[in-house]
């Protein structure tokens, strides 16, 4: 007899689905075609975390810098590792719109260009093939990513867009260039007018446009780019919410998009950037240390009346959002991204 699995989002509506005792509880709510953020359905990104306040569950494996054990512990779960042993009641710290009731088949499209910006850095930007039914234009939110594939490669990768949703079919990307990455491989090899998949636009990272709240961004190296979409989103809606971006990363060569933020600076005179570097030469002017080290400077100068956003590896994600809490910023307003 299967359990009864109900979801309730951030806004208030409920998503009600059966669950099988074997099947985990994304896999029962795309069965039942419902389709709530996910990526990796490994239990390593932690898009599909929820938090069950409602019944008896058991989690597989899954990796604990992505689910700590004082998250587990107050009912932080991962709906692609959770199966049910009851019923289930699930808060999801998404709205009803970010869950999909069709998942978009995979897109065409080709390399139109491929360039290094920075130190391991690359630009890719892809251009999707005409589909019959939509053209060429491609749906998604500011802050949410896609899976690209290589299918001769038998390779899949998640990377956040890093512009705005448009008719056009065009889809920029940052792309760190891992040592020995597999995707990181096929790019230092690709050509323009070379051909991939593009999976539906997921995730629930995305602006929460209904606070009035000033928003910090907090980036790790090319966690930028779901930042680059909110930020031209945001220039493009003229919104004037106050907005700090902390942009970690190494050294001088591995900074990026610094001619992009400039001009959207002045779509948005109240954004302000703090490019930060970990270890910097001699001469650099800015801020030494870590993106999370100048967030925590900002919130004791500031006050912790803010959203937070974050996006970069999990390290990043975790000492950030402990800042934010000891500052006391609500567990509803912190949003966040990592790296897998
Ligand atoms: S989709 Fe569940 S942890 Fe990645």
């Amino acid at each position: 007899m299967p359990y009864k699995i109900t979801l309730s989002t951030r806004d208030n509506q409920d998503f009600s689905f059966d669950c099988e005792p074997n099947q985990t509880v994304q896999d029962a709510a795309e069965a039942a075609h419902l389709f709530p953020p996910f990526g990796c359905k490994s239990g390593a990104c932690g898009t599909c975390l929820g938090t069950c306040d409602k019944g008896e569950y058991q989690l597989g494996e899954y990796n604990e810098t992505t689910l700590s054990k004082e998250a587990f512990n107050s009912g932080d779960i991962l709906l692609c590792r959770t199966t049910a042993q009851s019923d289930l009641h699930i808060n999801v710290p998404y709205n009803a719109d970010s869950i999909q009731q069709t998942l978009m088949p995979p897109r065409e499209a080709e390399i139109i260009s491929l360039d290094t910006i920075a130190e391991r850095t690359m630009k890719l930007v892809l251009q999707l093939a005409e589909d019959p039914e939509t053209g060429f234009a491609f749906e998604f939110e500011s802050g949410q990513f896609v899976e690209l594939e290589i299918p001769s490669l038998d390779l899949k990768r998640a990377y956040s867009i890093a512009n705005i949703s448009n008719w056009e079919g065009r889809l920029e990307f940052l792309i760190r260039l891992q040592p020995n990455g597999q995707f990181c491989d096929f790019l230092s090899h690709a050509t323009l007018g070379q051909s991939l998949l593009v999976h539906a636009p997921s995730g629930a990272f995305v602006l929460q446009k209904q606070s009035t709240n000033p928003r910090c961004f907090i980036a790790g190296g090319t966690g930028l780019a779901p930042f680059m979409s909110m930020l031209r989103h945001m220039a493009d809606w003229a919104e004037d919410h106050p907005t700090h971006l902390f942009l970690g990363v190494n050294n001088e060569a591995e900074i990026f998009c610094q001619a992009e933020l400039t001009q959207l600076q002045q779509s948005l005179p109240q954004l302000t950037v703090e490019i930060c570097i970990w270890k910097p030469e001699q001469n650099w002017q800015g801020f030494v240390g870590t993106p999370v080290n100048a967030f925590k400077a900002y919130l004791d100068n500031n006050g912790a009346n803010c959203d937070v956003y974050l996006c970069g590896p999990p390290i990043l994600v975790e000492s950030a959002t402990e800042v934010a809490t000891i500052a006391g910023i609500a567990k509803e307003n912190i949003y966040s991204e990592r790296f897998i």
